[in-house]
């Protein structure tokens, strides 16, 4: 039994708020179901005898994210048995890390908004956001705790590439580096390192074989790296009541996204856009004026056109897998990656 192609995977799966086409309906129940307990987990895991930490923790928990990473730990374990109770615990483990590295990024962006709402450090101040990460880093261990030492192993390795990703992006690249390979370095270390772990992890304690996970620890490094990049996108690209943030973040910051180091490698590109990003922008003023000129240069064209390449890698991973409608809708999800930008 299929559901016909075009149906919103956001009606069939409660809780994800991706709109992605799950075409099959045993697929679709099997991941709503896997979503539902993984939001059940995410509410039972942050609960504490201290209210206020509890309240905190919700305030993103409850923000209404896309929970991508959750949803693919749940595609990945399509290859063996989904609903495996680590399955599930592993893909809540993998969202309360993204959750506490969030309050920590807007701790260091000074951000103001985050999923359409405000974000915690506006909300109370920088400890409390800083102790949010914190407390959900502590319910997470707890939990992976469950899930044996060498997941511990995994976690705390991934755990290291997230916080060196952010540190070499808050320290900037060198005089003797390459600038875009610096930059994926930086992305693949505080973005696609997670969403290949959230693969890894689907696939492995699904009871996959050892093939089948290594090829979804792939493919989420690609898909990873690809939906890092589309952010960037639309740091610059999209008005903040499509994207929940607001646009300029990474300007505000000085740090020089895929878009930017396009436009300065066009020689072409107006003398005004390089003086503005070769410092960090604190006037509104100027943002507005670099997001204009950005958005009229080449550098967004450029970028698009190396999502592309990431999409088309984690297609051609994908074709080594079993033909499957998990397989199908992982494929989905890399249009989505895409998709998401335009
Ligand atoms: C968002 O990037 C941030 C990340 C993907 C990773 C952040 C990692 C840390 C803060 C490491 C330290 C974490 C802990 C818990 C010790 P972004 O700013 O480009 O995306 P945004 O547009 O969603 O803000
Ligand atoms: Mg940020």
């Amino acid at each position: 039994m299929s559901r016909p192609a075009g149906d919103p995977i956001s009606e069939l799966i409660k809780g994800s708020g991706i709109g992605i086409d799950i075409a099959d309906a045993a697929l679709a129940d099997s991941v709503q179901q896997g979503i539902g307990r993984v939001e059940r987990l995410l509410h039972d895991s942050v609960q504490s005898d201290f209210d206020f930490a509890t309240r905190t923790s919700l305030h993103l928990v409850d923000a209404g994210g896309k929970r991508f990473r959750p949803l693919f730990t749940l595609l990945a374990a399509q290859f063996g048995n989904p609903q495996a109770d680590e399955v599930i615990t592993s893909a809540a483990v993998v969202e309360m890390i993204h959750l506490a590295t969030l309050y920590h990024d807007d701790v260091m962006d000074e951000a103001t908004m985050r999923r359409g709402a405000t974000s915690a450090n506006a909300r109370w101040d920088n400890s409390i956001a800083i102790l949010t990460g914190d407390f959900l880093f502590a319910q997470a261990s707890a939990l992976i705790a469950d899930l044996g030492a060498e997941a511990v192993r995994e976690m705390a390795r991934t755990f290291e590439l997230l916080v060196t990703g952010q540190m070499r992006e808050t320290v900037g690249v060198g005089p003797d580096e390459d600038a875009v390979e610096f930059y994926l370095q930086v992305i693949f270390e505080k973005t696609g390192s997670l969403i290949a772990t959230a693969g890894r992890f689907g696939a492995w304690f699904s009871g996959a074989d050892e093939a089948t996970v290594e090829s979804l620890e792939r493919i989420g490094r690609l898909i990873g790296i690809g939906f890092q990049i589309s952010d960037d996108i639309i740091d610059i690209a999209s008005p903040p009541e499509e994207s929940g943030k607001t646009p300029g973040t990474d300007l505000r910051e000085g740090v020089r996204t895929l878009p930017m180091l396009y436009a300065l490698a066009d020689p072409d590109t107006d003398p005004r856009l390089r003086d503005l990003l070769s410092r960090a922008l604190t006037e509104d003023a100027e943002v507005h004026e670099a997001l204009d000129l950005l958005r009229a240069s080449n550098g967004l064209e450029r970028t698009r056109a190396t999502l592309d390449e990431y999409a088309n890698d984690a297609r051609k991973e994908l074709a080594s897998l079993p033909d499957t409608p998990a397989r199908e809708a992982l494929s989905v999800l890399v249009d989505y990656v895409v998709a998401r930008t335009r």
